[in-house]
Formats: C-alpha cells, structure tokens, sequence
C-alpha cells in the first residue's frame, strides 16, 4: 500500500495535519488521566505522541500494518509496545484497554465493520472506541481536496478518495452502530497548516504517500506538469493556509 514510506515523507505530507488533529480528536474523544490507550493505525505517531503526553508512556499502546512506519514509530518512542498488526486483527485480549482510537484509518480499513468491532473487543465494556475521516464526500473538506479537484478537472472520470468508506456525512456513525458500539455520538474537527508557498503545498504530492501521493507517481512527466500546473492555478502564490476538516465518531464498547 501507498504508506510503506518514510516518516519524513508522512509529516511533509500529511502530519503537518495529523499532529494538530490528533489535539482535538484526543479532547473530542473524552481521553482522561488514567486510562490505557490504544491508537490504531498509528503511522508514525501522530496521536501516539499526543496520547503519551495525556496518559504518559506506559498507559499507550499502538499498531499499523505498515512496516516503515511501525518501525519509525518505535524509534520515535523507545520502549512502547507498537505492534505490526491491522485494526481487523489486533493482537491484544479482549477488554485490555480503556480507550481504541483510529485517526485518519478507518477508510483504509479492508473491512471497516470488522476493524471498529475488533477495537470494541480489545475495549473494557463501557469503554469509548472512537474514530476520525477526513471529509471526503460532496464538498470534500480534506488537505489533499483541492489535489483530487484538479484531479477531476483533467480527468473527470476519476474517483479519488471520495467513495471510501467512512469520508461522507453520517458514514462514521453508521459504520459505528455496524460495529455494535452503544451510546454513539459523531461531529467534526477542523485543524489548519500553513505553506510558505506553492511549491511547500506541491512537493509533498511528489514523494508517494497515500492515494494521491500514488497518483501523482503513477502519472508520466506531461501528465505531472499538467497536474501541478492546474494546482498552481487553484492556490494562491504567497504565503496560504489551508483548512481541513474531519469527521469523528465515538462509541462505547
Ligand atoms: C493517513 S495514515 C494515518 C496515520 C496516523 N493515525 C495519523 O493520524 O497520522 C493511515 C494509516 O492507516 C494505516 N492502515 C491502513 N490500513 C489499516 C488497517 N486495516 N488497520 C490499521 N491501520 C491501517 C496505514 O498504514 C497508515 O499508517
């Protein structure tokens, strides 16, 4: 998959959004002093890091699929048990923790229904299983939106991300109540990067992290040039932020 990349890749990519989101998905999600955690897709560790700030090292626990990024984020936090595993497949007993959060994850998931059911498992009864999307649907609101906009207005048959499961209004809670999960509640959480200028917003595009990250690799020069010549078009020249927002939901086990 598109995420056997660096982690240095990842953060000019997409953890300049992932590590001011997983502030507020951690304070949307109700994580309190005490509790063990487990972070579910972690990547290279941008909610492990904000969970071991709140809960301290050892109440963290986390998995990715992705070897390059399970062994950036063992070296990012010597010591923490960070196992290679999927969200359908956790490697934990039932009822280990207190708390399973995905950030960014659940629309990767080769089965969602089944990866937020293997979290409940691994969640005390009563416990908050909680996840987040980017809003990927009509409207999308994500830091890669405007990339699969150009996208479209070159190739207009092109899908992108927009139909994975998970990314439109309302699909977190249904997948959620799916899942088995009670007392469900969902919202939004909008978090903002800035880029010094146009190519700061393109060269990440450039090093093949995730869906569009794969695009663009898979294009021949004429095709990229055309791609970051119409981005350019869309995006002013200075100094810009960009705003992303995504859906969250959270349940209890
Ligand atoms: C967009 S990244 C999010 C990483 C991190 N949570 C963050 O917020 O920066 C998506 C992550 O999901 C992982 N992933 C993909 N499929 C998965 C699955 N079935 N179960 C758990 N993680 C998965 C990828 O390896 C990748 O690390």
């Amino acid at each position: 998959m598109s995420f056997n990349v660096s982690a240095d890749a990842y953060g000019r990519f997409m953890g300049r959004f992932s590590e001011p989101l997983a502030v507020e998905f951690a304070e949307w999600s109700g994580v309190a002093d005490g509790q063990q955690a487990l972070d579910v897709g972690c990547g290279p560790g941008a909610l492990t890091a904000r969970l071991v700030e709140l809960l301290g090292a050892d109440q963290v626990r986390a998995v990715d699929p992705s070897p390059s990024f399970v062994a950036a984020a063992r070296a990012r936090f010597p010591g923490l048990d960070i196992a290679e595993a999927s969200a359908e497949s956790l490697p934990l007993p039932d009822a280990a923790v207190d708390l399973a959060m995905a950030q960014l994850v659940v629309h990767f998931m080769t089965d969602p229904v089944a990866g937020l059911r293997e979290m409940a498992r691994v969640t005390r009864p009563g416990g908050t299983v909680a996840a987040c999307v980017w809003d990927l649907g009509p409207g999308a609101r994500a830091p890669i939106s405007l990339l699969w906009r150009a996208v479209h207005d070159l190739d207009p048959g092109f899908v992108g991300e927009a139909e994975l499961p998970g990314g439109g209004r309302g699909e977190l809670a249904e997948l959620a109540a799916a899942a088995g999960l009670a007392d469900i509640r969902d919202g939004e959480l909008t978090v903002t990067s800035a880029f010094a200028d146009f190519d700061d917003w393109w060269e990440p595009y450039t090093l093949g992290v995730g869906p569009a990250g794969a695009y663009v690799a898979g294009l021949d020069q004429q095709g990229r040039d055309q791609l970051r010549a119409r981005c350019r078009e869309l995006l002013p020249a200075g100094p810009f932020e960009i705003s992303a927002t995504a859906w969250c939901v959270r349940g209890r086990a």
